[in-house]
Formats: C-alpha cells, structure tokens, sequence
C-alpha cells in the first residue's frame, strides 16, 4: 500500500527492547520486499515464527493445461462450475501463464487439510488479488482482520498469513501473481506515493484492518505454505496470528469496486481508464456502471480493437454487458493477442442514444499469453468464436 498504517502496541523506536508483560521479549520480524529496497513493515509476535515443530510436504501446485489448439476467441461459463473444496486448496483454475494464475473458488468448506486439520495459508511467490463475486466473511490475517463483502477486492501481499472465514456461501475470482507486487498504478500517485485527484479513487476508499485480536493460544497449528510451486505444512506450536503490533507499509487492504469512479469522456474512452491495479506484466480493470460517451454522434460501444501484445480476460459480474451477446454473470471471455475483437454484429449500432451502463465486470489484461486450463475447458462455450457472424 503507499501509505503508512500503524495498528496494536508498538515500541517506541524500531529494532528495540519490547516486553510481553511476563518480562521476555515480543518477538520482531521485519517482513520486506526486494531485498530491504520495497515496501515492508515490522511485526511483534508473541511467539517466535521461526518455531516450526514439523514440515510436511503437501505436494506440487499442479494446473492441468489443455492442448494448444486454434487461436480463437473463447468463453467459459463458470457459472456452471460445482463448489468444492476450500477458498484455496479448492481453487478452479482457469487461466495461467508464467506471471498469474487466474482460478474460480466455490468453496463447500472451511479451509482445512485432507486429514481435517484446520489450516493457515501464506503465499511465499507472490501477492493475490481475491474479487469476492458473492458472499461476506472475514479475512483473519497477520496484519489484523478485514470484514469483506460482495464486490471487494481483497490484495493479500506476499508472505502474510491468513484464513478466510465465510458467514455464508463464497464466489471468489483469484488472480495469485507469480513475484512482483500487485498495486495501484503508478500514474495515479505523485513522487510521495499519494493518489491524485486524477487517481478513480483515494486512500480513503482502502479499507485497512482496524482490528487485531492477538491469538495466544498453544497447540499444534497448521500453516500451509506455498513457495517454488510447491506446498508445505509447517506445523507451528502457537496461533499463527500472534501479532500484537505492527507497522510499515506493507499490509493487506480491501477495495470495493463500488468504490471506483468511472472516467468518462464526450467519446468512447480507452480501457487504461477502468485501471485499478497493476501487477507483474498484467493490469486489472473494472468496468462499473457509468454515463456512457455524450459527443452527439458519439458510439458508446468499443471500436474494433487488437490487442497486438496482450491477452484480455473479462470476468463478468452482473449487469447487461452492452457490447457482447451469450455472455452470463461468471462469464469469462477471453481475447487472445493476434486477432482483432470488438462489439458483436448489432450491438454498436444498439448501443447509439443510450445514456449509461449498469455493467459491472473485472478486466485482466496480460502481457504475456495465457494457457487455458483443462477445467475450464469443460465449461467452454464452443459457438463464441463464431459468434461475430452477423
Ligand atoms: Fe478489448
């Protein structure tokens, strides 16, 4: 996050004594990016989290991709996927390439292992991006907990602990970067980080956690954790949520799309516009209801358009999406670099005198191609390549 947040007991000054009220010492952990360059912050932990009793390997994290084929539009109707598993191990992947994996999470369950065992998950490659389509809950995390709801956008940084949990059932797209951080973009913040005026929102709009029960309890707690493409169990000998302060920069942090406030223009503006996050050679966008171009010849439908070096994915999350038809809520399109894309026959010619959208949808825009997994392969709408035919 580009700005400073604070939360729980802290010492005065970094790097000294702080007691627990027994008289032994909190427990410091610097946890920082880039090698100490990048943002980080420091943490005070009851108990020591280097303390692991045991390490049990969990196996490789393993995507079925399809068979390369024909180069073609292509859609999946995840709307038709069954809920399974938990809000990770379950996980549904859909889209990947060397720098995200994009997956569905219906999750039927708490986040437990095979043999039960509750679990902490810590995601040692890299940041994730978790839209939570349907339901509410709270994201219990070493920074503090976060109350989540429909439409938030919860970015989790590399290395921090946490578990999901869900007062009802869940519809999460993932999107779990491969390094890198996924941020707000660069445009929008001056030489000090800060937002602009220009910025589609502020700081106010992230919602921080403000809450940070400091767990004590002692038993054996599991902490799954992925690093190198691969999970491990470390089973810890207290809570894995023992911070009882914390500081710094680096944080987990809620973004409701609702909270995006659209650019518009007198013509059809660019996506750039709906930029909300940038992440390691990937964008991701929102697309929320909005006044449509007001030009009076203006064509509020997108032009034709390639994406000569990028891959376009849209996650559609409800409304009347104005430029494509067969498209339903928990569509997933996507529009692969080398052939052009643009508004189904009739729709830019609709599309003249309307006045606004309520079309709300997650744009993730790569800069390397995407593979498509096996899973999603069982959902494809196989009549969408074809669907330009007037
Ligand atoms: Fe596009």
């Amino acid at each position: 996050m580009p700005f400073y947040h604070r939360l729980g007991e802290l010492p005065r000054k970094r790097h000294t004594q702080f007691r627990q009220p027994d008289g032994s010492l909190y427990k410091e952990q610097v946890m920082g990016t880039r090698g100490f360059s990048g943002i980080q912050s420091i943490v005070y932990h009851r108990y020591a989290p280097t303390a692991i009793g045991a390490f049990e390997d969990y196996g490789p994290v393993q995507i079925a991709l399809e068979e390369p084929g024909a180069l073609r539009h292509r859609h999946f109707r995840t709307a038709q996927l069954g809920r399974s598993g938990d809000a990770v191990l379950g996980r549904q992947p859909m889209l990947h390439n060397r720098d995200l994996t994009m997956s569905i999470a219906l999750p039927n369950q708490p986040m437990q292992l095979a043999d039960g065992r509750p679990y902490w998950y810590r995601n040692g490659q890299g940041d994730e991006v978790l839209f939570v389509h349907e339901g509410e809950g709270r994201l219990e995390t070493t920074f503090g907990t976060l109350p989540f709801r429909r439409g938030d956008y919860l970015v989790i940084p590399i290395g921090t602990t946490w578990r999901l949990e869900a007062s009802g059932p869940l519809r999460l797209l993932t999107i779990e970067a491969r390094g890198g951080s996924i941020e707000p973009p660069r445009r929008y913040r001056n030489e000090y980080g800060q937002l602009m005026e220009h910025s589609p929102f502020c700081e106010r709009d992230m919602r921080t956690p403000l809450e940070l029960p400091a767990h004590d309890e002692r038993g054996e707690f599991a902490v799954l954790v992925r690093a190198n493409d691969r999970h491990t169990v470390h089973v810890l000998d207290h809570h894995p949520l023992d911070t009882v302060g914390w500081d710094g920069f680096l944080y987990p942090y809620a973004f409701n799309i609702e909270d995006f406030e659209p650019i518009t223009g007198r013509i059809h503006q660019p996506p750039p516009v709906h930029q909300t996050f940038q992440g390691p050679n990937f964008v991701i966008c929102s697309f929320v209801p909005r006044l449509f171009d007001y030009h009076p010849q203006a064509i509020p439908a997108p032009y034709n358009h390639s994406n000569v070096d990028s891959d376009e994915v849209l996650y559609y999350v409800e409304g009347n999406f104005m430029s494509r038809r067969g498209i339903e809520e928990a569509s997933i399109s996507l529009h692969p670099s080398g052939l052009p894309h643009g508004p189904h026959p009739g729709t830019a010619e609709a599309s003249i005198g309307k006045e606004r959208t309520e079309e709300l949808a997650v744009m993730v825009d790569t800069f390397h191609p995407l593979y498509v997994a096996r899973a999603a392969t069982q959902i494809e709408d196989p009549k969408y390549p074809l669907s330009w035919i007037g």
